[in-house]
């Protein structure tokens, strides 16, 4: 039975440095808030929005959620956003998504200034990542932020590792590698088109499944040498109603060293990385008006 990277250690370890962060900006009259703006009743998303919340709070920061009915206008919820960006207590903000297709032509990773883009979207975020800039000076994409600070809780090292990475999602896949390659990995991109996925996978010491596709990766895509690192970003509701990853964790589990279970797994450390980012936002926000934390 392979080693199960939860992320419930993690955050527990993690948590009470959260609160001491955001404990002396308190101290100094400064509480940290986060601006969240969540359109429609998509049901994951009204149960993503109320864990970061809860996070949010059981820190010590303020969370405000915008609710917005699926009408609203793009030019109210631009003017909403816009609104929040000029707002000096609002120190992070993000809009949940997905969003309907008349808000797509919303440029909000534009209209969210990088300072306060605790989701890690703007471009200038992205150059950090680019760049490999220390962790503390920019906001990094939560995802994978929150894997690499899952592996490097559980002592898994990346360096002259060869990593394969399926899917090359904007959010995910893309910006991961990056992180990756900047910790001396040798990463291999993966995708809907590439051939010959079982060798690549097979001959990989990680594999990351970020795809979309409920359990698409199982035994075969293993070599059942008790060696390999398996990390899961999937979330899909599969036809029974059950929540499954991008791995078929149950044929896969028992030819591993490693892998993160689905739920409990990236997924909340994704919470984790964004508050992570209200607390990098608020310091960036100090450090530029001035004040000393
Ligand atoms: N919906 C799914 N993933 C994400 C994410 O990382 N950020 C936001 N804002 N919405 C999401």
């Amino acid at each position: 039975m392979a080693l199960l990277l939860k992320s419930d250690s993690v955050i527990e370890a993690l948590t009470p440095s959260l609160i001491e962060r955001c404990a002396k900006f308190k101290a100094r009259g400064i509480t940290p808030k986060m601006q969240v703006f969540l359109v429609g009743e998509n049901p994951a998303s009204l149960v993503y929005v109320r864990n970061k919340k809860r996070l949010c709070e059981k820190i010590g920061a303020i969370c405000e959620v915008t609710q917005l009915p699926e009408s609203v206008t793009a030019s109210s919820f631009e003017k909403q956003i816009v609104q929040s960006s000029l707002d000096s207590k609002i120190h992070g903000m993000f809009v949940q998504l997905p969003l309907p297709k008349h808000l797509h032509e919303v440029p909000i990773d534009y209209l969210i200034p990088p300072i306060k883009d605790v989701d890690g979207f703007h471009a200038q975020n992205i150059f950090g990542v680019f760049s490999g800039l220390p962790n503390n000076s920019y906001l990094c994409p939560c995802t994978p932020k929150g894997t690499m600070t899952l592996l490097a809780h559980y002592k898994i090292s990346l360096a002259g590792k060869k990593v394969l990475i399926v899917g090359r999602s904007k959010i995910v896949g893309r910006p991961l590698a990056l992180l990756m390659l900047t910790h001396d990995a040798t990463v291999t991109m993966a995708h809907s088109k590439t051939p010959h996925l079982h060798e690549l996978s097979k001959n990989s010491d990680i594999v990351v499944a970020a795809i979309g596709r409920g359990e698409m990766l199982d035994q075969t895509y293993f070599r059942n040498t008790q060696d390999q690192v398996v990390i899961d970003v999937g979330m899909n509701k599969r036809a029974d109603g059950k929540l499954v990853g991008d791995v078929k964790f149950d044929a896969v589990v028992g030819m591993v060293h490693a892998i993160t279970p689905v739920p409990g797994g990236i997924g909340p450390m994704t919470v984790v990385s964004l508050i992570d980012n209200l607390l990098i936002a608020t310091e960036l926000q100090c450090l530029k008006e001035g004040v000393k934390i």
